[in-house]
């Protein structure tokens, strides 16, 4: 089938919602997933050109991450043979201010199809689906000493904007930058769990070294520990504490508040202590 928008990490926190909010629409879609059939995975490029097939436009969601060292070399591999299977569109998550994203995204500017970025701040889900999960069903979010404030937002709101964007060409060439409505530390944003939960969540700060040193003791793979180390001793430094309107601009609806996102949240279950 023709006209079919390839939705790479279909199964993960933005690709399945775009995944289901496009066929809600009754937009076909392939997932890319190492379990699909055919598969898509990021370090097995000889096998592209089958998921790229009948494509017209591609949802890029990196993995492990854009901020790691040497994903543009892929960024660069997969853009040229998506062109080169006739895709015309690709819209790329990015991430907010890492250099490494930066020259992901120009790799994708320069790529001769069309393309929207969409740069999005610290998920709001990495509470609850994500390296924070385990943090808040312990009771105890330990991370590195920051003194960052970081505006959270909500992974459907990214779904909402992707699929916004990969059905209406008026958002081409255009980069966004996806925040949700208010700068908040991670302690306020813990506090907010545990006040829904009715919990005591403690939260204390490490240095990074001594963060570093817990997070291989429990033989974390080294992208993530690199991804990690990088985000905290360089990233966070107040360098992304700011908000953007462009959810409210391109949705016409004011982007989830951190409180919003721990009501619903909680309503599922998922921080339930067994
Ligand atoms: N987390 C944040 O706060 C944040 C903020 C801004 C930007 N970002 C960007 O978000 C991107 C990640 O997006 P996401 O959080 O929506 O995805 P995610 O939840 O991290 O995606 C996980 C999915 O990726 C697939 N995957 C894992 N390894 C793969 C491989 N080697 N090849 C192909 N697929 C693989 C897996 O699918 P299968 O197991 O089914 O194969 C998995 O379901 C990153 O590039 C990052 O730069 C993240």
């Amino acid at each position: 089938m023709s006209n079919r928008i390839l939705v790479l990490g279909g199964t993960g926190k933005t690709g399945k919602r775009v995944a289901e909010r496009l066929q809600n629409l009754q937009i076909p879609i392939r997932l890319g997933s190492r379990n699909e059939n055919p598969p898509f995975n990021w370090d097995e490029p000889g096998n592209w050109q089958n998921v790229l097939k009948g494509i017209e436009s591609v949802y890029i969601t990196f993995q492990p991450d854009l901020a790691v060292p040497n994903s543009f070399k892929q960024i660069k591999l997969f853009a040229d043979t998506a062109k080169a299977n006739g895709v015309n569109k690709l819209v790329l998550l990015s991430g907010r201010g890492e250099k490494e994203s930066r020259a992901c995204e120009q790799i994708i500017i320069q790529s001769g199809m069309d393309w929207t970025i969409i740069r999005a701040s610290w998920f709001m889900q990495n509470f609850s689906e994500s390296f924070l999960l385990d943090s808040i069903l312990t009771n105890e979010v330990v991370l590195p000493v920051t003194n960052a404030l970081e505006p959270f937002v909500d992974t459907d709101d990214i779904a909402e904007v992707a699929v916004s964007v990969l059905a209406d060409n008026k958002h081409s060439h255009k980069i966004y930058e996806l925040t949700g409505p208010e700068l908040l530390s991670f302690e306020s944003a813990t506090s907010l769990i545990a006040k829904e939960l009715n919990r005591e969540i403690p939260y204390a700060e490490i240095s990074i070294d001594e963060y570093v040193t817990a997070l291989k003791s429990y033989q974390l793979p080294d992208d993530f520990v690199g991804l990690i180390q990088y985000l905290f001793s360089e990233v966070l430094d107040g360098r992304n504490e700011s908000v953007s309107t462009d959810i409210e601009k391109i949705l016409g609806t004011k982007p989830t508040s951190f409180k919003e996102y721990v009501t619903k949240t909680a309503k599922t279950g998922i921080w339930k202590v067994q």
